[in-house]
């Protein structure tokens, strides 16, 4: 990672708690950012964990923080379902719903995957060529079997040194993805995993503290990160 913490941060709430930690988090990250480079990359994830988050986010910024610089942030994806953009599992609807439209964010800063504007393999190809090469915020959520953004254990994608966003299969539905790679997280100046939920715990545990290979546990691509957890996911972490 660029100029992020290198070693770990673990922060963690109790579950009532855990949305508003992780936007104060995230407004801290998104503060510096803005005060280091300006106009800013974030890029989201996926999944459900995040909703509750974001929604807090855009309240708490907007009670909170005067001038919260959302004019300065361009949104990216960690990665989507192959889902048309308003299906239900498609995370730039969840995205639009909870953050991006709350927040009043321009759509012109505002990067989706483009699912269905041409096939997959092009639409990959495309974000790889617009990301950022280096991401300012990138918020990650975690698998029960330790998978990240789409990036699923002993998958290719683990291998793939070249191209930073590819097509993936996972192995739960939608079963097509587009997801970026491995180095794009190692490259990202910040990076913010969002857990809760005791099924998490395993998981969490296993890419922060083991010993477990990559391949075995791709959320361990993150371990140096800012790890946000409710009390629940972080009950596999050795007492600190
Ligand atoms: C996705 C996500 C994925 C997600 C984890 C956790 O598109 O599903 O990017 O990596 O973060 O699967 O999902 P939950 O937050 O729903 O548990």
């Amino acid at each position: 990672m660029g100029d992020a913490p290198t070693a770990r941060s673990v922060e963690v709430a109790a579950p009532d708690d855990f949305a508003q930690t992780a936007a104060d988090v995230l407004i801290r990250e998104v503060l510096a950012a803005h005060e280091a480079r300006g106009e800013l990359g974030l890029c989201l994830a996926g999944g459900s964990t995040p909703r509750a988050v974001y929604e807090r986010l855009v309240t708490t910024a907007e009670s909170c923080v005067v001038g919260f610089p959302w004019h300065a942030v361009h949104v990216w994806f960690g990665d989507e379902r192959w889902v048309g953009p308003t299906d239900p599992a498609s995370n730039y609807r969840m995205a639009c719903e909870a953050l991006i439209d709350p927040a009043g964010i321009d759509d012109a800063n505002v990067h989706r995957m483009r699912v269905g504007d041409a096939e997959p393999e092009v639409v990959a190809a495309w974000y790889d060529d617009a990301l950022p090469a280096q991401l300012d915020v990138l918020i990650l959520g975690i698998g029960e079997d330790g998978h990240t953004a789409s990036i699923f254990p002993d998958s290719k994608t683990l291998g793939e040194r070249e191209r930073r966003v590819v097509t993936a299969r996972s192995p739960v539905p939608p079963h097509g993805r587009l997801t970026i790679t491995p180095a794009v997280i190692e490259d990202a100046c910040r990076v913010v995993v969002l857990a809760t939920g005791a099924s998490k715990a395993g998981a969490v545990a296993a890419a922060i503290e083991g010993d477990i290979a990559v391949e075995r546990c791709p959320a361990r691509l993150a371990r140096h990160g800012i790890w946000v957890l409710d009390t629940d996911a972080a009950a596999g972490l050795d007492p600190l």
